[in-house]
């Protein structure tokens, strides 16, 4: 079997965690059931990067589109998040991970907002691995915010439109400290992007797997893995100029 080769695993993996709602009804149970069997494999999958010392980890968990589902699931969710957060903290602070989270939290249930925070804060210090949570997230919806912000900007601190650079728009995102995802999974056999970090995938390899997202473990996220170190990230260049460069 092809081996990982660790100077070419990506720093950023991306996951669109998705099929708990299927996994569940092919087990005739109820949706919550499958979104139970999820946080197990985002478990396994938080474990399995921080020892292969993938650097940020972000895992697509609540979509602003999401708040249009029924009020129990919703409920159900919002509920397993807190649960989720408070069982893990000992977890994130003992493997130092930073958790942090994207999006508008603003609009999450008081209860799983304050235990967010709480959490988001006491993980502060952890530098071995970002774990990032994306809830109540829309990338349009994050780019839509990060104009606004840069328009009143530009009126108070006078920036004017030709200043303006990719740079500039990224630091006005939410992800301002994050590098761009090298490698975006979505599990569940969808291809498309759900409005999932827009701005931020211009050059990310997307790896699509059938497995639902409550089968998903660390075999598949190694498989995802080899399958990347596979590819050629060109950027743009053509092979020649890349056989070129240093390094
Ligand atoms: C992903 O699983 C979890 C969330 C979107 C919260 P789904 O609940 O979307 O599962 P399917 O797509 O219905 O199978
Ligand atoms: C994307 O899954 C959002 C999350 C994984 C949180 P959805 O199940 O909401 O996406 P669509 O509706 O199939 O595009
Ligand atoms: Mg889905």
């Amino acid at each position: 079997m092809e081996e990982l080769v660790r100077e070419r695993l990506p720093r950023h993996v991306a996951i669109i965690m998705d099929g708990n709602g299927r996994w569940a009804r092919h087990k005739s149970l109820n949706r919550i059931e499958g979104h139970i069997k999820g946080i197990e494999a985002v478990r396994a999958v938080v474990t399995a990067c921080r020892e292969l010392g993938i650097e940020f980890l972000t895992l697509y968990a609540f979509s602003i589109e999401n708040w249009k589902r029924p009020g129990n699931e919703i409920s159900g969710l919002m509920d397993l998040l807190q649960r989720y957060l408070r069982e893990e903290l000992d977890e994130m602070l003992e493997k130092n991970i930073r958790l942090r989270a994207i999006g508008d939290l603003d609009s999450l249930p008081p209860d799983a907002h304050d235990t967010l925070i709480e959490t988001l804060e006491k993980t502060a210090h952890c530098d071995a691995m970002v774990l990032t949570l994306a809830l109540s997230y829309s990338g349009r919806d994050e780019i839509i915010r990060a104009v606004r912000r840069l328009m009143a900007d530009g009126e108070n601190k006078g920036i004017r439109p030709e200043q303006i650079s990719e740079e500039t728009l990224s630091n006005y995102l939410s992800t301002k400290d994050i590098p761009d995802p090298d490698l975006l999974i979505r599990t569940s056999g969808e291809y498309r992007v759900s409005n999932f970090l827009l701005w931020q995938i211009a050059y990310t390899e997307i790896y699509v797997t059938e497995t639902l997202w409550p089968d998903f473990g660390k075999d598949d996220l190694i498989k995802a893995l080899l399958n990347y170190q596979s590819r050629q990230r060109r950027f743009g260049l053509t092979d020649e100029q890349l056989a070129m460069e240093p390094g």
